[in-house]
């Protein structure tokens, strides 16, 4: 397994399991089942409503809290007590700290988002969390963070595959040392479903979700596809092998629409 360092000197599995949808019942098996195959990375958040879930799967594997990296965010309603977010979100988990705290969305119109930053900082040093990032943030987000605090977010979880490269932002979060973690890696598996994709799968004999996480990984993004599949968990897993040449890497660069799956973080949800 591939770690990326952060900024702050911790280190995260640049592969894992994302959670979104995914409920309690079925998540704390497949938690279970990716830990088994290697998987040391899980992504949740309380707004998924799976918190327990995950916090079952990850002691039913036996794994040791410090050999599993843990995310979860701070969901816009929570914005106000961003402490009393962050220990139900403990408590639900059955864990003493996460490893990842995000914001989960910036909503600006309401104009908070930089105070939540600074609570956030907080709550790292109290160490209820080792690391903190932000999620879904444009460059003039990420730049009104550097006016209130001299730290910067570790990351930024953003909508970002091919068909939407969100390359703007991933310029910008490169420049500033803060690392990339794509949401929607597979484009909600509608990226599968690309020429370009299925074209290099067939030639190097890998499956398209292959490609598509392969693809990531070159990049130096951080990726967590989301699956309920036992065997798509582990062809997902198994995509750490797959090499692409710099062609396919460029041919794949080539896919970006510009088009969202989700929401504009300027509008969503306001
Ligand atoms: N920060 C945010 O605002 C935000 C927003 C959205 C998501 N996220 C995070 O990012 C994670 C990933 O994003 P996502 O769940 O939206 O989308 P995704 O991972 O791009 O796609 C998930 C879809 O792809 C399918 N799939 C998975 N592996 C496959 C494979 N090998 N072959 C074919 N289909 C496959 C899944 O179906 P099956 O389950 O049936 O396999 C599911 O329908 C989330 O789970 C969540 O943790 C964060």
């Amino acid at each position: 397994m591939s770690n990326l360092t952060f900024r702050d000197g911790h280190t995260i599995p640049q592969l894992g399991l994302g959670t979104f949808r995914t409920p309690d019942e079925v998540v704390g098996p497949i938690v279970t089942e990716a830990l088994r195959l290697g998987y040391r990375h899980i992504d949740t958040a309380s707004a998924y409503q799976n918190e327990v879930g995950v916090g079952q799967g990850l002691r039913a594997s036996g794994l040791s809290r410090e050999e599993v990296f843990v995310t979860t965010k701070l969901w816009r309603t929570d914005m106000d007590d961003p402490a009393a977010a962050l220990e139900t979100s403990l408590e639900q988990l059955g864990l003493d700290w996460v490893d990842l705290y995000l914001i989960h969305w910036p909503m600006p119109t309401w104009g908070v988002y930089p105070q939540v930053w600074l609570k956030l900082i907080e709550l790292r040093d109290r160490g209820l969390t080792r690391s903190v990032g932000v999620s879904n943030f444009h460059t003039d987000y990420i730049d009104a963070l550097a006016q209130v605090s001299d730290e910067a977010p570790v990351v930024n979880q953003v909508e970002l595959h091919p068909t939407f490269s969100n390359s703007q932002v991933a310029e910008h979060c490169r420049r500033r040392h803060i690392a990339i973690e794509s949401w929607a890696p597979l484009g909600k598996a509608q990226d599968l479903e690309q020429p370009t994709v299925q074209r290099i799968a067939q030639r190097i004999g890998a499956s398209p979700a292959q490609v598509v996480i392969a693809w990531h990984l070159a990049k130096g993004y951080i990726c967590m596809p989301k699956t309920v599949s036992f065997d798509r968990l582990k062809e997902n897993y198994e995509a750490l092998e797959v090499e692409l040449t710099a062609q396919d890497v460029a041919d794949i660069d080539q896919l970006d629409s510009g088009q969202r799956i989700g929401g504009d973080p300027a509008t969503h949800g306001v």
